[in-house]
């Protein structure tokens, strides 16, 4: 299979802003640098804010794949809260809470299976994995007479979209995932046929780092030549691309360093993810960063202690393009990835974060040309705090 054939096309107005860029050794700049209090990364009750902010937002918690057939489920805990995903008999996937409406035991304890019923251990109180109804109670008449209609797993709005499983803790009706999405970051995310591909890597780490540093990390533009030298910081150009806003999500695209030797080799631009890389930010914590041959996705939970996250990191690959050689190549992306990041960026943010918590004064700075890292704290300033930074 011919590379161009794996590649999916950048749109020719970002390659063009790249070129102009390169060429004249600037990049996309926003209108000023942003000061972000260190308090937002230590203070517990912040971290109580973004995680009801969270709660009032789309998430994508699961992957269609992970639950393919009627009747599977997967159970997972999102943001303090124990669910169960169960696939239906329509193709829908309905999110319940994990908890018994008897006296709140789990009702369903493996990570994974196939269950037409749900049943709790304490009691054997029971609900169907259609729809979630109460099923049976064992000794009945030693309660009250029980309305059934009230005492069914408390369901979440749940949402399939580009492959993901989204679910609306505040079962917001009167907005779609499309909606929260727009068609501009839809446009972004079809081509990669996210619904149409399998997981080759799935790694979870919990790590002693507030949720947004994380995400720094893999947003911030400016850092790879320092602190990943001989490794990413030789495959990307630092403090170089251009940058589109969509309202509450954000894409970066970056200049792959293979871009410049083939236009200073006297080649033309070429449009595609092979020279152009991007991270398509979904606000609050789901970045999508692409490659040619996989999507890169990382989902970052804040957790209540502010000093702790846990970030989830996912290759998809579309399955028409799966193949053994494809995996094996998707593998070693992986292996550079897991250096940067584990050996890398993470350590540093540790770091950060310990002399957050001695020293919580003061603010961060961002600079003008990490627009995209930037985003996230302009957002959730507008949110949280409805201001602009
Ligand atoms: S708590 Fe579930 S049956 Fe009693
Ligand atoms: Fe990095």
């Amino acid at each position: 299979m011919s590379q161009t054939k794996l590649d999916v096309r950048v749109d020719p107005e970002i390659v063009q802003a790249m070129m102009t860029h390169l060429r004249n050794e600037t990049t996309n700049l926003a209108a000023s640098d942003i000061h972000v209090p260190v308090d937002h990364f230590v203070n517990p009750e912040r971290a109580r804010a973004e995680i009801a902010l969270m709660k009032t937002l789309p998430l994508a918690v699961a992957h269609g794949s992970e639950l393919a057939e009627p009747g599977d489920f997967i159970t997972r805990t999102i943001l303090g809260m124990p669910l169960i995903l169960s696939r239906q008999a329509d193709g829908t996937v309905q999110a319940f809470l994990n908890m018994c409406s008897h006296r709140g035991g789990r009702v369903e304890v493996e990570e994974k299976g196939k269950r037409r019923v749900f049943s709790c251990r304490y009691h054997g109180w029971s609900f169907d994995a259609k729809g979630g109804g109460l099923r049976t109670v064992p000794f009945q008449s030693s309660f009250d007479p029980i309305d059934r209609d009230s005492h069914g797993l408390e369901r979440f709005k749940t949402e399939q979209r580009h492959g993901l499983v989204w679910v609306d803790f505040s079962n917001n009706t009167a907005r779609s995932v499309a909606d929260y999405l727009g068609p501009e970051v839809d446009a972004q995310l079809e081509p990669w046929q996210l619904e149409q591909s399998a997981i080759v890597i799935d790694k979870t780490f919990t790590l002693d780092v507030n949720w947004k540093l994380v995400i720094d990390g893999a947003t911030d533009i400016m850092h790879p030549q320092f602190l990943h030298p001989g490794g990413v910081g030789d495959l990307i150009e630092s403090n170089l691309g251009v940058d589109r806003d969509y309202g509450r999500h954000v894409q970066h695209f970056g200049a792959r360093r293979k871009l410049r030797t083939l236009v200073e080799q006297g080649g033309a631009p070429e449009a595609g993810s092979r020279y152009i890389a991007s991270n398509l930010v979904l606000f609050p914590n789901v970045l999508v960063i692409t490659a040619p041959e996989h999507v890169e996705c990382w989902t970052v939970y804040p957790h209540e202690d502010p000093h702790k996250s846990t970030v989830n990191i996912r290759f998809y690959v579309r399955r028409s393009i799966l193949s053994p050689e494809i995996e094996a190549r998707v593998h070693k992306s992986w292996e550079i990835l897991s250096h940067a990041a584990g050996k890398e960026d993470w350590p540093m943010e540790e770091w950060i974060q310990q002399n957050a918590k001695a020293q919580p004064r003061g603010t961060f700075r961002y600079a003008r040309s990490d627009v995209t890292c930037q985003h996230l704290h302009r957002q959730l300033a507008r949110e949280l705090d409805g201001i602009e930074l």
